[in-house]
């Protein structure tokens, strides 16, 4: 593919694919985000993880390991895009572990009480979907391909939250103060998940130019907020924002913007538990080397067998 079919397919709406011609450019802005998406998945495995040994029952256990399982899938499938584009899964990793590549703020919050699983399923899952559904279109093939199969699943995993949550909500006033308390605490961070507003979003212009993003941070945000409103309400919760309210004339809700510098320090190694999700994480690595090695020599043995 010669610079000028690369334009043509963009401009089509077509699909590059990964022996075309692409800009540098084009592919550093991809694997950027696509390896700040695949560490999201992994890390974003350790709220929920944390309770899967304290599951309120057998039910939940299996549902909840369902989906920390899923995630990990999620983040496998999102390196393997990163691969298509040229890069290396261990240099990817190596970066995370030195702090020299994002995740998502998100997972920088703590999982309080199992109303928090409920919650993340609903929230953070939704703004997931929210964000991820038009990626679907993404203009790099791989990545658009990995991203179905991801929504199809963040679906089921945003709808066994809300159904946790609708279960909590039948119970006991304890038990609607838990989710009460697990949406104060989720929302504003869920709203940060889009990213910083558009006017201070370095990346958003070229990324949707080059049909890699579909829409902008904020929009994504509003599409977000309106979306949910209504669900808070039929489930019979408060979301801690008092200028929260329906806009007749634009035709969707007003809104507080989260806190920005809140977001700043999170995305900066500053969160509530940063510290903790990468030690986690690198302690996780270093467990799983003995895996890597034992696999790589099989492989090997396997590839001198078949010489032979
Ligand atoms: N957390 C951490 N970093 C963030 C962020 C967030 N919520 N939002 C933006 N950033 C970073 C960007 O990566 C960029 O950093 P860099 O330039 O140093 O690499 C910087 O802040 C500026 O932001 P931009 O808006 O210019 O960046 P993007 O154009 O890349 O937009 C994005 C950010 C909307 C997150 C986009 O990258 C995207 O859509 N990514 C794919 C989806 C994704 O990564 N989701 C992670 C959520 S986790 C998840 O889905 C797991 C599920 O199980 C819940």
């Amino acid at each position: 593919m010669s610079p000028r079919e690369f334009e043509e397919v963009i401009a089509a709406g077509q699909r590059v694919e990964p022996r075309d011609w692409m800009p540098d450019g084009y592919r550093k802005t991809l694997i950027r985000q696509i390896a700040q998406h695949a560490h999201s998945e992994i890390i974003g495995m350790q709220p929920e993880g944390h309770w899967l040994t304290r599951a309120p029952s057998l039910r939940r256990k299996a549902i909840l390991l369902a989906k920390v399982q899923d995630e990990a899938g999620h983040g496998i499938y999102l390196y393997s895009a990163a691969e298509t584009l040229g890069a290396d899964r261990a240099e990817l990793t190596a970066k995370l572990l030195a702090r020299e590549h994002k995740y998502s703020s998100i997972f920088n919050y703590p999982a309080l009480s199992y109303a928090d699983v409920g919650v993340i399923g609903w929230l953070v899952d939704g703004a997931a979907i929210c964000n991820q559904v038009p990626l679907c279109r993404s203009s790099y093939g791989p990545y658009a391909r990995a991203m179905i199969r991801i929504c199809k699943e963040e679906s089921f995993h945003q709808r066994q939250g809300y159904e946790l949550l609708m279960q909590m909500m039948r119970g006991t006033d304890a038990q609607r103060a838990m989710v009460q308390d697990a949406v104060d605490r989720w929302w504003w961070p869920a709203l940060m998940m889009f990213g910083p507003p558009d006017d201070q979003s370095p990346n958003t212009a070229q990324s949707m130019a080059w049909g890699i993003k579909r829409h902008t941070n904020d929009e994504l945000r509003q599409r977000f907020v309106d979306m949910t409103v209504p669900q808070g309400e039929a489930l019979g919760v408060r979301f801690p924002d008092p200028a929260l309210a329906w806009n007749a004339q634009r035709g969707c809700y007003d809104f507080t913007p989260p806190d920005w510098a809140e977001f700043t320090a999170v995305i900066n190694g500053h969160g509530p538990c940063n510290d903790d999700r990468l030690a986690a994480r690198k302690a996780a690595h270093e467990g799983g080397r003995w895996v890597r090695e034992a696999a790589m020599a099989f492989a090997r043995r396997s590839a001198e067998q078949q010489t032979a």
